[in-house]
């Protein structure tokens, strides 16, 4: 085990702040990401913070103001759980980071993204409590973690659309897989907002806001936009840039591992697929001749919108060196572009493009 009670093998960018994910050999081997394989994405030290001592408000354009302990918010509401995958938006940037430089920034592989069951009660049921006001288009949440990566040091905020905060999937979650939140993870409660990147997902959330804008925290405003590819990341400014939430299609092959050395003939190849918005998984394919040809793959269960499907394809390997592609399609029929030098952006957000392994094929 390394810090935080995660296993060994995890690929740990940072240590402080911790930022780490999964292996990424090992992350498809079951539905639900195990908690110590689960990726972990954090930009100040983790605070620590009691389930005693936690309270919640909720304020801004309501008519009833709240605050909430952690015994308020769990008998006042009816409890719901959802199963969901939650991808931080620099998943895969490794891949966009080859194209071209992004400093600053970590070289995510294909596992900032895992899969949990969240239990907990409905934002909507509790801003329903405070008597949401009508005019209130943006839900802003806030967090006590402060962090350095803004100037000045700001804490962890940012905001979702009031529509998608009144979603029935969009929870306040004290349990991950059936144990309390991990501190690490947002213990005692956080948000989860499934089908949106991992940045709204807001750990140890201490504050809800209704409000007829977005939040003006750094990590709403600032980071977390998509810059045009020829903007100076340092110079822009707040709103600058578009601002990120619904995740797009995307897949990644994680077996066998890239740059390896497999046997030629009959090889299984396993990845997974998600996309964002309630949106399906609708076909995985594989290519080894770079897309002329493609070979159906066979899905695993999704077993809701809001969470990944795992795929494998059978493939027929000659040997040599041969590149692996997938591309997965989703049931709005929207697909993955195939090079990330059409995606590669400043701060490395949002690359989708066809995953690649490398592969020498061996005779038997
Ligand atoms: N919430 C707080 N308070 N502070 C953070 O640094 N990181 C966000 C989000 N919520 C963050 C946060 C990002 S970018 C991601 S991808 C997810 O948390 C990661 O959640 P995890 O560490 O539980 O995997």
């Amino acid at each position: 085990m390394t810090r935080w009670d995660k296993r060994a093998d995890m690929v740990v960018h940072e240590a402080e702040p911790f930022n780490a994910e999964s292996n990424p050999v090992v992350l498809a081997e079951s539905y639900l990401t195990e908690v110590d394989r689960f990726y972990s994405r954090n930009h100040g030290p983790i605070p620590n913070i009691s389930a005693q001592g936690w309270t919640l408000t909720v304020d801004g354009l309501v008519g009833v103001p709240l605050t909430l302990t952690l015994a308020e918010l769990q008998s006042g509401f009816a409890r719901h759980e959802v199963t969901a995958t939650l991808q931080c938006a620099g998943n895969r940037r490794a891949d966009l980071i080859a194209v071209k430089p992004i400093p600053g920034e970590d070289p995510w592989g294909p596992a900032a993204i895992s899969t949990a069951t969240w239990t907990g009660v409905r934002l909507a049921d509790v801003l329903a409590a405070a008597d949401l006001d009508p005019r209130a288009t943006d839900i802003a949440f806030d967090a006590p973690d402060v962090s350095q990566l803004a100037d000045p040091p700001q804490h962890y905020g940012s905001s979702i659309s009031a529509a998608k905060a009144g979603a029935d999937e969009v929870l306040l979650v004290w349990e991950m897989d059936g144990v309390a939140l991990p501190r690490l993870h947002g213990g005692p409660v956080r948000v989860v907002v499934p089908g949106y990147i991992g940045a709204r997902s807001v750990k140890w959330i201490n504050r809800i806001t209704a409000q007829d804008k977005p939040s003006d925290n750094h990590f709403q405003a600032t980071a977390y936009r998509l810059l045009p590819a020829e903007a100076d990341p340092d110079s822009a400014g707040p709103g600058v840039g578009l601002p990120l939430s619904v995740l797009s299609i995307n897949s990644a092959i994680l077996q066998p591992a890239d740059h390896t050395t497999v046997a030629a003939g009959p090889q299984t190849v396993a990845g997974y697929a998600f996309s964002g918005g309630g949106r399906t998984i609708a076909r995985v394919e594989v290519s080894i001749d770079r897309g002329e040809h493609w070979v159906q793959a066979d899905l695993g269960e999704q077993v809701n919108p809001w969470a990944w499907v795992l795929w494998h394809a059978m493939l027929d390997l000659p040997a040599g060196p041969v590149t692996v592609a997938a591309r997965a399609f989703d049931s709005s029929a929207g697909t993955q572009p195939e090079s990330p030098a059409q995606l590669w952006n400043p701060k490395g957000y949002m690359n989708n493009a066809w995953p690649y392994v490398r592969l020498t094929a061996e005779p038997r």
